[in-house]
């Protein structure tokens, strides 16, 4: 952004096309694809988890993704201003509300799993071996580096230097994936590596069922950044003269192509390991290490791989911070250093039950809530996956019905001039996008909510 400054009349902008991109993409790419993606794949069914979440990712969010991104630049708000500002009363305000709380709940967590990331770049160029349950379970190694990690994202939120953080993302996020290749090349090629790939890529439809569409839709939002809030923020820093669709198009390329990638880096060695898929949030950690161990010099690519996954978490943390960063900022007049420092203080002290419930203390690592097991996953169910899954229902109803689809259009055609021109028979872009975002959008998302409420719906479950 060229400008920290977020007072009414003069808000920050990205300086350039390629700025919003590489922050926006920043953004999504990140811990959700790499350790996220696969293990919500091993626990939801392989290959046909993969294909819900791609039928999610093109016509739920990615439609989405537009839809904020034009509240965004038209009201040019945070999401708690965006709704008010474009006239949504009370519960379009909650929505913005629930974006906020999102974020920072989200990020309590995310801190967490970003340290081990730090932890495990640290045992690579040590050459010592991490267990993953010894490890996870002991707070003195955990909480350090999950301290570690959100004084990071504090203080470059704090001195606004995304500029920096653009600048080296343009560097280091190739070379991700070039090394995400690497892996990928060794992976499938240990012995007894098929298996893996056939359980990645061979969907058995008789696996998908009611939490498997919740999970795919949840796990897409979670990784696009949709449904946060935070492509309304970062929609607003957008100068009129930037093509929302195309800029839309390539962060979602690019998120869903890593998450993708990802799969194909962890599934084939979990096979060839004779590790269990569906063995949760520990997968990557417990996966990665074995293959860069099957390498030669595997420490070196090991290392590189966990300081680029830790730049890739912080490049996500950042813009997790910003959003309830940007709304104390625009609405309260409050200081942008000292409110970075504040909820960066909180977000690790709320994260301090994630952190031990990985075994660290019992209570936290064996409660049960809404189907989940465990103080972390209770938190990613709630946050990370309903309350995303409700705001993006709110949206769609918010832009298809209240502030409605024309007002949307004529944003996003400033700088698309093609999305209101006819492409066949007389369809324009702009049609098919508001036919998604007033029917489709709302319906699905509303059928896979009431599904997760245990109401029944004739024919479907
Ligand atoms: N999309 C990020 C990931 O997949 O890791 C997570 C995320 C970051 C979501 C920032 C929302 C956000 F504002």
């Amino acid at each position: 952004m060229s400008n920290q400054n977020s007072s009414e009349e003069n808000r920050g902008q990205w300086g350039s096309k390629l700025g919003f991109i590489m922050a926006a993409a920043g953004s999504a790419v990140g811990l959700g694809n790499i350790w996220r993606f696969p293990y919500m794949t091993g626990e939801n069914g392989g290959a046909a988890f993969v294909v819900v979440y791609l039928a999610c990712v093109v016509f739920i969010g990615l439609p989405l993704l537009y839809v904020e991104l034009a509240l965004g630049r038209a009201s040019g708000r945070n999401p708690v201003g965006a709704f008010r500002e474009t006239g949504g009363g009370m519960p379009f305000i909650f929505t913005g509300v629930l974006c906020l709380s999102a974020c920072f709940f989200v990020l309590t967590y995310y801190g967490v799993i970003a340290g081990w990331t730090i932890s495990y770049a640290i045992s690579q160029i040590s050459q010592t071996t991490l267990v993953f349950e010894e490890y996870t379970a002991d707070p003195v190694y955990v909480l350090p580096v999950f301290a570690l990690f959100i004084a990071l994202t504090v203080i470059i939120v704090r001195a606004g230097v995304e500029k920096g953080i653009e600048k080296w993302s343009k560097i280091l996020m190739p070379l991700l994936f070039v090394l995400m290749l690497v892996i990928i090349i060794r992976g499938v090629t240990l012995p007894g590596a098929g298996a893996g790939l056939t359980y990645y890529l061979k969907p058995d439809f008789s696996k998908i069922d009611g939490t498997v569409v919740l999970k795919a839709l949840g796990q897409a939002f979670f990784s696009l950044s949709v449904g946060w809030g935070l492509m309304i923020t970062y929609g607003s820093y957008m100068s009129k003269k930037q093509n929302i669709v195309s800029n839309g198009l390539w962060v979602a390329f690019a998120d869903t192509s890593v998450a993708l990638l990802a799969g194909l880096m962890i599934f084939p060695a979990v096979f060839a390991m004779g590790h269990d898929p569906s063995s949760g949030s520990g997968l990557a950690f417990t996966t990665l290490p074995a293959v860069f161990a099957a390498m030669p010099a595997g420490w070196i690519v090991g290392t590189i791989f966990f300081l680029l996954l830790t730049v890739a978490a912080v490049t996500s943390s950042i813009s997790m911070l910003e959003v309830p960063v940007s709304y104390f900022v625009d609405e309260k007049k409050a200081r942008r250093s000292t409110c970075a420092v504040i909820i960066g203080v909180v977000a690790f002290l709320v994260g301090i039950p994630s952190a031990l419930s990985n075994g660290g203390n019992e209570w936290l690592s064996n409660i049960e809530m809404f189907g989940q097991t465990g103080f972390f996953s209770i938190l990613d169910q709630v946050f990370g996956t309903l309350a995303l899954i409700i705001i993006s229902l709110m949206l769609s109803i918010y832009v298809g019905w209240v502030w409605k689809p024309k007002r949307a259009i004529e944003e996003i055609e400033q700088g698309c001039p093609w999305f209101t021109k006819p492409l066949v028979v007389g369809i324009t872009p702009a049609a098919v996008w508001a036919f998604f975002i007033r029917f489709v959008c709302p319906v699905v998302i509303l059928l896979v909510l009431l599904n997760t409420l245990g109401v029944k719906i004739p024919g479907l479950s």
